[in-house]
C-alpha cells in the first residue's frame, strides 16, 4: 500500500524542491523538511506503552515509544534523507545499504549493506527520495528481510504507480509513503515529473 501525504506543508515545499531552480543547498534542507513530514505520518501507529509521569502538580498517564527504531538509507541518495529521521527520532539506529541502479539495465547493484542487530523486533525504516521501477527499494527489503527484520516501512519524496505495484508483489506487508505519487516513468526509467537525478541534486553533482 502506497500513502501520499497531502498537507499543504508538505505539497507547498515539494513545489520548491521540484524546480530546476532550487540549488543543492536548497534541495537538501527541503530534502530533510519533507522527510521530517513523511516520517511523522508513517510513525503515526508505531507500538506505544503506557507510562506514568510525575508533573509538578500530579501523575500524569503518558505514552513512550516502545520499539528500536533503525533507519536504514539506500546510498548514496538516501542519505539526503537521514538528518530529517534523524531530527525527529533522535535515538534511532542507523544501517546502510549501497545499491545503484545500473545506468545500462536499470537493475539496482548491491555493493554495500551494515545493519545494527535491532533490526530483529524493532521497525525498520527504509529512506530513499525516488522509488522509480522500484528495484532498489525491493532489492533492499530483500536484504533486510534476509537479516531477519519483519516490520518495515519505505518513505521515499516521490514515487510513480510503476515502482509502488514492483514493491507490493514483492513485499505486500511493507507500507509505502511518499510526498507524491507521480504519473509514471519515462523511457530513460526517471519519474514524471519527478525532481531529476536526486542524488546529483543533493550532492551538487552531474552525469
Ligand atoms: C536512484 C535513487 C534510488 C534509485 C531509484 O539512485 O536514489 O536509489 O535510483 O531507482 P529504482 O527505483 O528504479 O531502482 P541511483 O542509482 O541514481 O544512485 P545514487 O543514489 O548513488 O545517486
Ligand atoms: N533516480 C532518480 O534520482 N530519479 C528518478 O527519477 C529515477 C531514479
Amino acid at each position: 500500500m502506497a500513502i501520499q501525504i497531502e498537507h499543504p506543508c508538505v505539497q507547498h515545499k515539494l513545489g520548491i524542491i521540484r524546480d530546476i531552480e532550487t540549488g543543492h543547498k536548497r534541495f537538501r534542507e527541503l530534502a530533510t523538511e519533507i522527510t521530517k513530514f513523511v516520517c511523522y505520518e508513517a510513525l503515526k501507529s508505531i507500538k506505544t506503552k503506557e507510562i506514568t509521569v510525575e508533573t509538578p502538580v500530579a501523575a500524569a498517564n503518558c505514552r513512550q515509544i516502545d520499539t528500536d527504531i533503525v533507519v536504514v538509507p539506500i546510498l548514496r541518495a538516501g542519505v539526503g534523507m537521514l538528518e530529517g529521521i534523524l531530527e525527529l527520532v533522535p535515538t534511532a539506529r542507523v544501517g546502510f545499504v549501497g545499491l545503484y541502479r545500473d545506468e545500462e539495465t536499470k537493475q539496482p547493484v548491491t555493493y554495500y549493506e551494515r545493519f545494527p542487530r535491532q533490526i530483529n523486533g524493532g521497525t525498520c525504516i527504509v529512506i530513499d527520495p525516488m522509488l522509480a521501477t522500484g528495484g532498489s527499494t525491493v532489492a533492499a527489503l530483500d536484504l533486510l528481510k534476509g537479516s531477519g527484520a519483519e516490520d518495515i516501512v519505505v518513505i521515499c519524496i516521490v514515487t510513480c504507480p510503476e515502482g509502488i505495484a514492483l514493491v507490493e508483489a514483492a513485499h505486500p506487508d511493507v507500507k509505502i509513503y511518499a510526498a507524491s505519487i507521480d504519473d509514471k516513468l519515462n523511457e530513460k526509467k526517471y519519474i514524471v515529473p519527478g525532481l531529476g537525478d536526486a542524488g546529483d541534486r543533493l550532492f551538487g553533482t552531474s552525469h
